[in-house]
């Protein structure tokens, strides 16, 4: 297997398993079709950090002229590091802190997608104290199923996000008030890993309406932002190619004064990157009838969470071809629970210890969602260009595992 002119076993050999593995050719590429999708209309490309963190590829997309969707101190730490430019920052996010709002305003980003009643009465009063104007979008509630897994459900009415439709309105006459507050928006983000355009397009209907319901009362939008991408194919899903989905939302936006905001992240990552690790053992467990075949690998569930927490398929194969006979297993981490694993039941050529494999489809929720679980360091992040091979993070070493503790002793 190749990531670009590389082979990954030479990478692998260089750096130690396990590791991340991104293609800036596919980065890139991947960031082009989704964003030329948009062309022929104003729009932004906002990339959505949680996706995919590392300054190096926040800073290939700024390249690009993309702009950042960020939820948290953190992330906006991480994108002006990068380079973004904080005038294509978006602020996303049901829980933001008056640090956070602080350290945001005097970025100077481009909008706060504000959640609640209460979160626009903190911002008014900490812009007021910072004597500036926060630059304000509502994230609207559409109450529209994404179709997707339950726990990236974000626009049903009982999800967290959002303001329901039925009181934006009220919250926009009272933002359109306040002295430190700039209305200049709207929003919704639904879900991630959509594989259907409709429930977009449904959403988008309904923010269509409540704009115009917006304007019978003298509130101009000069923003509508859409929220995240378009899902992947992990296994056989078959999700619309971005510019599918991109004639939808120009189509249905005709007529409609406005920018366009998008909030790409598992679209433009997730089939850039894999997760390189290491076959450390292979076992059969039997008792009774049951005879149960484990690779045992050198990744974990702290490495690449989405197995265990959503039951995600993530393909996996041998970095060399073989011939050799299928057999189903488990591939599983060192961690001390049986919730840890990177695939179940599955049928894969004979593994033997020593050998690489490949869980694909890995560059989007993959790093960013990693931990330091059963004092695990967390892996190397690798970008590879053409034949340039970069560590982009190095692999942790145990002093990283206590940076900040102290030892205290208690009588
Ligand atoms: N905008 C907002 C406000 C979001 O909450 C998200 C994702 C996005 C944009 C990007 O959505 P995307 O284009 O990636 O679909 N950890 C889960 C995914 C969580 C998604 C959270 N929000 C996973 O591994 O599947």
């Amino acid at each position: 297997m190749y990531c670009e002119d590389v082979a990954v076993a030479d990478i692998a050999a260089k750096v130690g398993t396990p590791f991340y593995l991104y293609s800036a050719a596919t980065l890139k590429r991947h960031f082009n079709a989704f964003d030329s999708g948009f062309d022929g209309i104003e729009h932004l490309t906002c990339f959505a950090v949680k996706a995919c963190s590392n300054i190096s590829i926040l800073h290939q997309f700024a390249g690009m002229g993309g702009g950042a969707d960020i939820v948290s101190g953190g992330e906006l730490f991480r994108a002006m590091k990068a380079g973004i430019d904080p005038s294509k920052i978006i602020y996303s996010g049901v829980g933001k802190t008056e640090a956070e709002m602080r350290e945001a305003l005097f970025a100077g980003i481009l909008l706060f997608n504000v959640e609640s009643a209460q979160e626009l009465d903190r911002l008014q009063k900490v812009a007021a104290e910072l004597g500036t104007k926060a630059p304000v979008s509502f994230r609207i509630n559409p109450d529209v199923d994404p179709k997707t897994h339950a726990y990236i459900s974000t626009g049903l009415a009982k999800n967290k996000f959002g303001i329901p439709v039925d009181e934006a309105l009220q919250e926009y006459v009272r933002a359109q008030a306040m002295e430190n507050i700039e209305v200049l928006g709207v929003s919704c983000h639904i879900g991630s890993q959509l594989t259907q355009v409709e429930p977009f397009i449904e959403a988008l209907r309904k923010i269509k309406i409540f704009v115009g319901r917006l304007q019978a009362e003298g509130i101009k939008i000069k923003y509508l932002d859409l929220g995240g991408g378009v899902g992947i194919t992990y296994d056989d899903e078959e999700p619309p190619h971005p510019h599918v989905y991109a004639e939808a939302v120009k189509n249905e936006l005709q007529g409609m004064d406005c920018t366009l905001i998008l909030e790409p992240g598992r679209v433009i990552v997730g089939n850039a990157g894999i997760l390189v690790t290491e076959v450390q053992y292979t076992k059969v467990n039997s008792g009774g009838k049951s005879k149960k075949r484990f690779i045992v690998v050198d990744a974990a569930m702290n490495d690449l969470t989405r197995p265990s927490l959503y039951g995600a398929f993530h393909e996996i194969l041998p970095i060399r071809k073989t011939d050799r006979k299928k057999q189903e297993v488990d591939v599983v981490g060192p961690i001390c629970e049986t919730g840890d694993f990177l695939a179940r039941d599955r049928l894969l050529p004979e593994a033997r210890q020593g050998e690489l494999m490949a869980v694909m489809s890995c560059g989007a929720y993959g790093f960013t969602m990693s931990s330091n679980y059963n004092s695990r360091t967390r892996v190397a992040e690798i970008l590879v260009n053409s034949d340039q091979v970069h560590i982009i993070r190095r692999r942790e070493d145990y002093d990283d595992l206590i940076r900040g503790e102290s030892l205290v002793e208690v009588t």
